[in-house]
């Protein structure tokens, strides 16, 4: 099972003062010499965090997995397919969100993945995965669209007072073995930290990836970059091996 680290927030650090620094690029090689398998970085429309130059700059250095999270616009559309990423992650995407906020509505976007999105990023070549909160109809109907992976949305469970934790983790343990029966890789994300991945990973014996930013990002401020990775590594191989 594999940690890739979401470096967005570093570049939201570097924009807050319009300097060169910090730069996601040198946090994408900090982080993957402690081990990460990968980089993960959404590219906006509104381009708040990484910009299109860091894109290029993410694919020329990062050695390991690359995971371009985007919405489909065809403008990302464009960006991607020039780029070439191991991995494209698929989500919704609202200008006034603070951070993505669920998952896909598959019933609502079947029909133009179908016809624009999908064999675009098909004929390229770069795997797909889409962003889903675990409910049964849209992982059959993202099934239907023949990706590669699933990303199931770990803020619900993230989010929720202990007495419904539970509930949430159940969810997504059907999500993910739902994922895994029809053939799909199973990814997860969206507000994990040091103290709810274990339940996480306790639960779903059978992931593929985690894609880890916000929390990463702001422990490295006081643990630093190195030592947090490897504490993120620590909790996956207790539960999965190295
Ligand atoms: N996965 C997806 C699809 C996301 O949109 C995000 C947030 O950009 C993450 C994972 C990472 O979430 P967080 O920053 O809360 O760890």
């Amino acid at each position: 099972m594999n940690l890739l680290v979401n470096i967005d927030h570093v570049a939201t650090l570097r924009n807050a003062r319009g300097e060169g620094y910090p730069d996601p690029i040198e946090a994408a090689k900090v982080c993957e010499e402690a081990g990460a398998a990968g980089i993960v970085f959404h590219l906006r429309g509104d381009r708040r965090h990484i910009r299109d130059a860091d894109v290029f700059r993410l694919k020329d250095h990062v050695r390991g997995k690359l995971d371009f999270e985007m919405a489909a616009t065809d403008e990302m559309l464009d960006i991607c397919i020039e780029v070439q990423p191991h991995l494209c992650t698929l989500v919704p995407e609202g200008r006034e969100e603070l951070t993505t906020e669920g998952g896909l509505k598959m019933e609502s976007v079947f029909d133009d993945f179908n016809s624009r999105v999908i064999p675009r990023l098909k004929d390229s070549g770069i795997e797909i995965s889409l962003f889903l909160d675990p409910n049964p109809e849209d992982i059959r109907l993202a099934h239907k669209l023949g990706v590669d992976a699933i990303e199931l949305h770990t803020g619900t469970f993230a989010n929720a007072p202990d007495g419904k934790k539970q509930h949430e983790l159940t969810r997504l343990r059907k999500g993910a073995a739902l994922i895994n029966e029809l053939g799909m890789k199973a990814n997860a994300g969206h507000g994990l930290n040091l103290e709810n991945l274990p339940d996480l990973l306790e639960t779903i014996p059978n992931l593929n990836e985690v894609s880890i930013g916000h929390a990463l990002i702001s422990k490295s401020l006081f643990w630093g970059m190195e030592k947090t990775v490897k504490a993120y590594l620590e909790i996956i191989e207790d539960f999965y091996g190295s």
